[in-house]
C-alpha cells in the first residue's frame, strides 16, 4: 500500500482487512506439505496486499475473473494462453532467472515459450531442420562444453523456430512437422545443422492476452530468434534462444527474453558463396551463425 492510500483507509478498516488475511493464512496451518504451505501462504500474502494496495473494485475483480475464464476457454493442447500471460507479465523470465543462476561462463537461459513439441524428428549432425518450412537457409554451428571447457559428446540439442511468415508448424492447424528437430553432438562436442534465418513474429494476440497488450499500448512482437534446449547427463538442462544482432526489436521483446550474451551475428552470405557442407543452395542467399554452448553442472 502506498503511504497515500494507507492514509486514506481508516485504521479500523485496515485492521478488518488484515484480519481476513490472517484467517486465510491460518487456514493452511494443518497442511502437512511444508513447501505447499510456504508457497500458498506467500501467494495469499501478496494477493491480499495487491487487492488492498490498488483498492480493487468489485467490477475490476469481475473483469479479472472474466479474463481468466476466457484465457481458459481459448486454451487447448496447441494453444496455451496462460503461458502467454505468464510470459507477457515477465513471470516466466523471473522464474527462469530464479532457477538458472549464473555459473561461471555457462550460457544464459531464456524463456521456453509455448511452441516446443516433445515428438520431433532426429537429424544427423549437419542435417536440415526445415522439413519444407519457408525461409532463408541458415548454417548453425558450435560446440557444447561443460564449465571446465571439456567437450560434451552426445549432448541432445532440440531446436525449433518460426518460418519466414512468422508461424510455428503447430499454428497451421494441420499435422505438419517443420522447422524443428533434435540432434546430438559428436565425439568432439561439436554440432552443426541447417535452420532458417530467424525473422520477427508476434506472439499469438487474438485472445485475452492480445487484448491486454493492446489496452496497455504494448506490441506483441518478439525479437527474431532460434530456440535451443540442450541436455546431457550430470549437466543442467539449458533452455535458451539465440537472437539476431541488429534486430530493431531486441530492446522491445514482448516477453522480455533478450539477453546481451545471446545476441549473435548472423552473417549474410551471397548466393554464390559455397556452403560449408557443399550443399547446392540453388542460387539462394543464406546466412551462418556460431553458437558455443556451455552447460553448468546439474544442481548449480
Ligand atoms: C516463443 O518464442 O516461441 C514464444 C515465447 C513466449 C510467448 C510466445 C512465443
Ligand atoms: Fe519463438
Amino acid at each position: 500500500m502506498t503511504s497515500e492510500t494507507r492514509a486514506a483507509v481508516p485504521a479500523e478498516q485496515q485492521a478488518r482487512e488484515a484480519e481476513i488475511t490472517r484467517q486465510v493464512l491460518d487456514s493452511f496451518g494443518d497442511c502437512t506439505d511444508p513447501r505447499l504451505r510456504e508457497v500458498l501462504k506467500s501467494l495469499v500474502r501478496h494477493l491480499h496486499a495487491f487487492v488492498r494496495e490498488v483498492r480493487l473494485t468489485e467490477d475490476e475483480w469481475s473483469k479479472g475473473i472474466d479474463f481468466l475464464t476466457r484465457a481458459g476457454h481459448i486454451t487447448h493442447d496447441r494453444r496455451q494462453e496462460f503461458i502467454l500471460l505468464s510470459d507477457v507479465l515477465g513471470a516466466s523470465m523471473q522464474t527462469v532467472a530464479v532457477n538458472n543462476q549464473a555459473y561461471g561462463d555457462a550460457t544464459e537461459a531464456t524463456v521456453f515459450g509455448p511452441f516446443f513439441v516433445e515428438e520431433n524428428p532426429e537429424i544427423e549432425n549437419g542435417g536440415d531442420i526445415a522439413f519444407g518450412a519457408a525461409g532463408e537457409p541458415c548454417w548453425v554451428e558450435g560446440t557444447v562444453t561443460d564449465s571446465t571447457g571439456k567437450p560434451v559428446p552426445g549432448a541432445r540439442i532440440e531446436v525449433w523456430e518460426a518460418d519466414e511468415d512468422g508461424f510455428y508448424d503447430t499454428q497451421y492447424g494441420d499435422d505438419r512437422t517443420a522447422a524443428r528437430a533434435h540432434l546430438f553432438t559428436g565425439a568432439d562436442g561439436g554440432y552443426r545443422f541447417w535452420g532458417l534465418t530467424p525473422t520477427p513474429y508476434p506472439i499469438p494476440h487474438d485472445g485475452p492476452v492480445g487484448e491486454l497488450l493492446a489496452a496497455t499500448g504494448r506490441s506483441p512482437m518478439r525479437a527474431s530468434h532460434l530456440h535451443f534446449m540442450v541436455s546431457a547427463p550430470g549437466l543442467r538442462t539449458l533452455v535458451t534462444h539465440i537472437f539476431v544482432k541488429g534486430d530493431e526489436l531486441l530492446d522491445h521483446d514482448a516477453v522480455f527474453g533478450v539477453k546481451e550474451s545471446l545476441v549473435k551475428e548472423f552473417r549474410r552470405q551471397r548466393p554464390d558463396t559455397p556452403a560449408p557442407d557443399g550443399r547446392d543452395l540453388e542460387g539462394r542467399a543464406w546466412s551462418r551463425v556460431g553458437f558455443d554452448i556451455v552447460l553448468a553442472p546439474d544442481g548449480a
